[in-house]
């Protein structure tokens, strides 16, 4: 494996190799796999889960691996293309990546979107030019776009739960934060639901729709796994015999860039915020999943997250657990 980046480019077969070795190294782990191995992780964006599952990953398969990051005490990092670079920045990210993976034998990298130009984020171009730079295997860990180590992790705990694949009813819906955030989980969470074959309803208010090519990637998904895909902004109807609710926040996709009129949108939602009710003609026992981090009594009411629909803490440790099974793949000698 060269490299993990988006589902959609691995075989359903390659994604159920991918979920078996991730339950076999859990069931059996092997300490030696990645002896001598380096993995470079380069953050140009926050992170608690995935900076934490990857050292915990590396460290359990044997290897080794290191952490570079602007809030580290490196040299200011400059990442705009074709800058004079006489102001307080003294490298480019042009010379940093290729440096830092070249200390590795595989490298992560995570840069969100910038979020001021739906197109430009939608096309996943700087993520593009950052992994252009590396000649050695990389991982995606969150871009503009796509966010697969969490996508592969949510499908195990899908199957973990024994939820149904063809005929299982997820819900993806848009919840109040106060904050517009990234497109990444939310678009490859809905396909990610869509590949496994199941019935994918996107709940979202009017102004938070997510980008057309997202929905007809997924669509198509769908069609060929034997599930569905419609959007709704009726809970109500959204929720009506769903076995999970994945709640996440995402910017406005009509003020996609203006924070002024994004902020007036999403301050009228506060209300969705997930609750009790929110699941009264849902399955009874009807999950409750989130990428984390989540905000308690803003995204979902403090008594889900500690109740027994939420399935949160499994979900973050079945990260490491994915993560073992592709590092152990992009590095490990078979
Ligand atoms: N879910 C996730 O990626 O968490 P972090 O942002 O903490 O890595």
């Amino acid at each position: 494996m060269k490299s993990f980046h988006d589902l959609a480019e691995l075989t359903t077969e390659e994604i159920t190799e991918l979920l078996a070795l991730a339950n076999r190294l859990d069931k059996h782990p092997e300490p030696e796999a990645l002896r001598g191995k380096v993995l470079s992780l380069l953050f140009l964006s926050p992170s608690l889960r995935t900076l934490t599952s990857f050292q915990a990953a590396m460290t359990r398969l044997g290897g080794g691996s290191f952490v570079v990051s602007p809030e580290m005490s490196i040299h200011g990092l400059e990442t705009r293309p074709g800058i004079v670079m006489d102001g307080a920045a003294a490298e480019h990210i042009r010379e940093a990546v290729p440096v830092i993976a070249s200390y590795g034998d595989a490298i992560g990298i995570r840069a969100f979107a910038q979020r001021s130009d739906l197109e430009h984020d939608v096309a996943d171009q700087e993520f593009a030019e950052l992994v252009d730079l590396v000649d050695k295997p990389w991982i995606n860990m969150e871009s503009a776009m796509q966010h697969p180590c969490q996508n592969l992790a949510d499908w195990k705990t899908l199957d973990d739960y024994d939820v149904p694949a063809n005929g299982g009813k997820f819900v993806l819906s848009w919840a109040y934060h106060p904050k517009a955030l990234p497109l990444a989980v939310p678009s490859s969470t809905l396909y990610t639901a869509a590949r496994r074959g199941m019935d994918v309803t996107v709940l979202r208010p009017e102004g938070f729709e997510l980008p057309e090519s997202v929905m007809q990637k997924a669509s198509a998904a769908a069609e060929a796994a034997g599930g569905s895909v419609k959007e709704s902004d009726d809970r109500v109807e959204a929720m009506e015999g769903a076995h999970i609710i994945y709640a996440k926040s995402w910017s406005s996709t009509k003020h996609y860039g203006d924070k002024i009129k994004d902020k007036e949108a999403r301050d009228e939602l506060v209300d969705w915020c997930v609750d009790e009710p929110w699941f009264d003609n849902a399955r009874q026992d009807c999950r409750f999943m989130h990428c984390l981090p989540v905000r308690r009594g803003v995204v979902v009411a403090e008594n889900i997250l500690d109740g027994p629909r939420s399935i949160v803490i499994h979900e973050a440790r079945n990260r490491m657990l994915a993560q073992m099974a592709v590092l152990h793949r992009m590095m490990g000698a078979s």
